[in-house]
């Protein structure tokens, strides 16, 4: 019998250093590849760019590969000891970085049969990364980001999103990644805020900036990121415009609408029973998102139902009730907002959540009980967390203080310390030169 090689990869954008480390591993038995998942890829990295299918099908008409296996973790140990193969061939780039951890694991595992892992020399001159960013500057099609938002669901335990109101906080959230003791984080989303969108135009956020403007804000956003964008319909006016709105959504690429179940006069739910505010009945509701999901060209695009029962004092059964309704009626999602400081009567509303038979993705914004970590939304089964508008809330008071500072000081010399070059900002854009 041959033996076998095992061979782990993603194979998003196959490009010759693939095809090397599959002759490479060849020459030393019949090769297994063992291809990640969605889920485990986005555990590190990412989403791909083509499904598992995709990738499968592609992985398994490559010259030399005898059998192709799925891989759900990042970790090869629970393939490995499956498959006790002969060696493990992996480019010797993993040595340092996030999947240094991973390679020793793998070189432990395969010590138990008298495997081997074998290192081949990475291939110069290409890399996914570099494809990447080549992509990345292509951009990408209102088609493919409407529907990253439901892949990210089925393949993150929590999806991130923060709040967007112009291109330049897009960019930001595109660009920016954190690793934190070998764990890489970035923001999976963006939230397309109806309170900082109104806010930088220095209006109200009640519905007065109409949504041919918000639909400017968006397209400024659209035009210089690839990420996802849940959009911030506030009530969704009249049912029968909304119909207009989600179509104009669909069309850009927007993956989907949150509309909140108040009518009237909207004003911001952080502002809870301080102002007058209306909550929808159950049916007039429902109709709405009913008209809604009528309205979409495809199944791709979510329409998520936003409770205010919480943020209006009417309690949890209200809330729940509401929940059950709002998901007959269509809805792809639920989001529950509070004004409490703790998350008490959200992880109270989740544990009666969950149970629905009917549940659908849940979201929830944490802008009051904000030493809530990521952790604790998670073990409430949350699917969603929305940093709603921290970006404006701290541009603005950084702002207002230089303003102070030059008045003060009739010139600007005392502000600079809190400012970037006038050369790094103009290069923060690629073209500027
Ligand atoms: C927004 O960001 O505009 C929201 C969330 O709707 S909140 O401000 O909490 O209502
Ligand atoms: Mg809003």
């Amino acid at each position: 019998m041959n033996k076998t090689v095992y061979v782990g990869m993603s194979a998003d954008l196959i490009h010759p250093g693939h095809l090397n480390i599959i002759k490479r591993a060849g020459e030393l038995g019949d090769v297994i590849i063992g291809l990640l998942t969605d889920k485990a890829i986005a555990s590190y990295k990412r989403l791909p760019y083509m499904t598992f299918d995709q990738r499968l099908q592609i992985v398994e008409s490559i010259k030399g590969v005898s059998k192709v296996v799925s891989q759900e973790t990042l970790d090869y140990v629970p393939n490995l000891e499956k498959l006790k193969p002969s060696y493990v061939v992996h480019g010797d780039d993993w040595r340092e970085g996030v999947q240094r951890q991973t390679r020793q694991r793998v070189i432990d595992a395969l010590a138990k049969w008298g495997g081997e892992l074998v290192e081949i020399p990475y291939t110069q001159g290409i890399s996914s990364t570099m494809l990447h960013n080549a992509i990345r500057e292509i951009g990408t099609t209102p088609d493919i980001r409407l529907k990253s938002l439901r892949r990210l669901l089925e393949s993150k335990p929590l999806v991130r999103l923060l709040e967007v109101h112009n291109g330049l906080t897009g960019l930001m959230i595109e660009n920016l990644s954190e690793d934190v003791d070998g764990d890489r984080r970035e923001f999976d989303a963006m939230w397309a805020s109806s309170l900082t969108d109104a806010t930088a135009r220095g209006k109200p956020d009640i519905e007065a900036v109409g949504v041919a403007s918000r639909i400017v804000t968006m397209n400024d956003i659209l035009e210089v990121t690839t990420k996802p964008v849940i959009y911030d319909g506030d009530t969704g006016g009249l049912p029968e415009h909304f119909v207009f709105t989600v179509k104009t959504l669909e069309r850009l690429g927007v993956s989907a609408v949150i509309i909140e179940d108040k009518t009237g006069l909207k004003k911001n739910s952080l502002l809870g029973t301080d102002v007058n505010q209306t909550q929808d009945s159950i049916d007039s509701f429902c109709h709405k998102i009913h008209l809604g999901k009528h309205a979409c060209a495809t199944r791709n695009f979510m329409i998520i139902a936003r409770i205010e029962s919480l943020i209006l004092g009417k309690g949890t059964d209200d809330a729940i009730a509401r929940a059950r309704a709002y998901i007959d009626a269509g809805a792809d999602g639920i989001m529950i907002h509070s004004r409490q400081k703790t998350p008490d009567e959200i992880f109270g509303f989740c544990r009666e959540y969950n149970c629905l038979s009917e549940r659908k993705p849940l979201v929830v914004v944490p802008s009051t009980f904000s030493s809530t970590s990521e952790e604790q939304l998670i073990d409430n089964g949350i699917n969603m967390v929305i940093y709603a508008n921290q970006l404006l809330r701290s541009a603005y008071p950084a702002m207002l203080e230089t303003a102070r500072l030059i008045l003060q000081n009739r010139r600007a010399l005392e502000a600079e310390p809190r400012m970037m070059p006038v050369k790094d900002i103009i290069s923060l854009i690629p073209g500027g030169h």
